[in-house]
């Protein structure tokens, strides 16, 4: 157990949500039709992406007869404008800032120069601008989004309403022929007013989570999908704090992509575990004769603690309605070859804890919280890094490194090591309390290099570190 902490008034997800009003008091719609995301519209030419991102408080009428909610937003989206560009193309965003705080653009995931990527130590200050430069190598295509990383703020401004996706595309895609969902999962944690509420202790130690998982910013929406049909499902966990675990009961599931774009070889599976930050593709095939439920679930999580009866429940995320049926497209056998990284050069040791007794300085990497003038590691551009990321914690925290991607290795389950049953690049990992997760990586560009826990109040409390990449 956690000594030193007062379990009563650490809430576990119960006692500081007294005050807020059940889902279903709210009056939120449900089960409308799958909000589809707004673009950004391409101001550039061929093999260019142009576009502006302006962060702004806006009002968006959210409960019928209620006062209209103030979110802050990337262009007056919730979720944020998604962009989508192309292997190979230069990427040029301007963005400003119109908050009352320190800003940036994180460019999650991507191969970005450490100086483009949105570092706390590059910050847009309230009212000003910055242009956001960089290109996507071949090979880059994958699912990634976008998001602030200001010093202290990044869970605030998230939680707020600042992010979108990013979505990088092949002109040898072997998944072209299939139809696209893309499905945005966010928190919204409402007040009795309709208003986002303030964090809690409570979600300042345990992560914050809402009364509503939102899927493309509407509650409980409806996928239309065909009996026999493929669809190619692209999700992001862009919640700040909730690990899920997804499943679609009734259809047949293959998963097809992780973060860093398509894995070699579809893989069936039953459950999906998304933590914050992360993205999965997955290959949806109509299945509606079943008997089990048509939707998209979040089934229960233990995340090394006790679960309140809402975190022991199933949750609906999305329902999937039968619009006739179809042809059952190929789904080819051989997605993309990845090459294993080698042998390292590299061995580090990256302990994650949790010190319930220092509220000033609670969650640790290897005893340390995050220091802005502090470098805690120092590697090469080109070196092959292997990293033991050891949970010495009580509860799971996913991990996340900018600027590359890598390869779990192994990892342990109940403390026994485990191979990794096949190769996939990421750049977000859970870390279940108490177990370890071995990953190989390379930097290409030279910079600071932040990682740190994707659970967001937890980054802000501290939970992050540096890499130095040197040329
Ligand atoms: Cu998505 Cu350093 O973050
Ligand atoms: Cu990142
Ligand atoms: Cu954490």
């Amino acid at each position: 157990d956690m000594p030193g902490m007062d379990h009563a008034a650490m809430g576990h997800g119960t006692a500081s949500n007294v005050a807020l009003p059940a889902a279903d008091s709210l009056g939120l719609p449900r089960g409308l039709p799958l909000p589809a995301l707004s673009m950004l519209a391409n101001q550039g030419g061929s093999g260019q992406f142009v576009g502006q991102l302006q962060a702004a408080p806006v009002s968006l009428p959210l409960l019928p007869g209620k006062p209209a909610t103030t979110f802050w937003a990337y262009n007056g989206q919730i979720p944020g404008p998604a962009i989508v560009a192309w292997e190979g193309d230069e990427v040029n965003i301007a963005f400003a800032n119109k908050l009352q705080q320190p800003s940036t653009i994180h460019w999650h995931g991507m191969p970005v120069p450490a100086e483009q990527d949105g570092n706390p130590h590059n910050p847009v200050l309230p009212g000003q601008q910055q242009a956001y430069r960089f290109r996507l190598p071949p090979g880059s295509a994958a699912s990634y989004w976008y998001h602030p990383h200001p010093h202290g703020h990044t869970a605030q401004q998230a939680y707020m309403g600042l992010a979108g996706v990013f979505v990088v595309k092949s002109r040898h895609d072997p998944l072209a022929h299939l139809p696209e969902q893309w499905l945005v999962l966010s928190d919204l944690k409402l007040d009795a007013h309709g208003q986002i509420a303030d964090s809690s202790a409570a979600d300042r130690h345990d992560g914050r989570e809402g009364q509503f998982v939102l899927v493309n910013g509407g509650w409980q929406p409806v996928i239309a999908l065909a009996e026999g049909e493929r669809q190619r499902w692209r999700i992001w966990n862009a919640s700040s704090a909730r690990i899920m675990k997804l499943a679609l009961p009734a259809h047949e599931v293959q998963l097809v992509g992780t973060d860093g774009g398509l894995i070699g070889a579809p893989r069936h599976i039953d459950t999906l575990l998304l933590s914050p930050g992360e993205r999965a593709e997955i290959v949806v095939t109509g299945r509606f004769a079943t008997g089990q439920p048509s939707a998209l679930q979040a089934l229960p999580y233990n995340r090394g603690k006790a679960m309140s009866p809402e975190q022991a429940a199933t949750l609906t995320l999305a329902t999937i309605r039968q619009a006739g049926s179809k042809a059952t497209a190929t789904l080819p056998d051989k997605l993309r070859d990845i090459t294993a990284l080698g042998e390292p050069a590299v061995k580090r040791v990256v302990n994650f804890s949790e010190n319930m007794a220092n509220p000033a300085a609670m969650f640790l990497i290897n005893g340390k919280k995050f220091d802005m003038n502090r470098v805690d590691f120092s590697g090469k551009v080109g070196q092959i890094e292997e990293w033991d990321i050891v949970s010495q914690a009580h509860m799971d925290h996913p991990f996340h490194i900018h600027g590359t991607q890598f390869q779990v290795i192994a990892r342990t389950d109940d403390g026994v090591w485990q191979t990794e049953p096949f190769l996939a690049w990421r750049d977000v990992v859970n870390i279940p309390a108490g177990e370890t997760v071995r990953l190989r990586f390379v930097q290409s560009m030279p910079g600071l290099r932040m990682f740190h826990c994707h659970i967001l109040e937890h980054e802000d409390a501290g939970m992050m570190a540096m890499l130095d990449v040197r040329p």
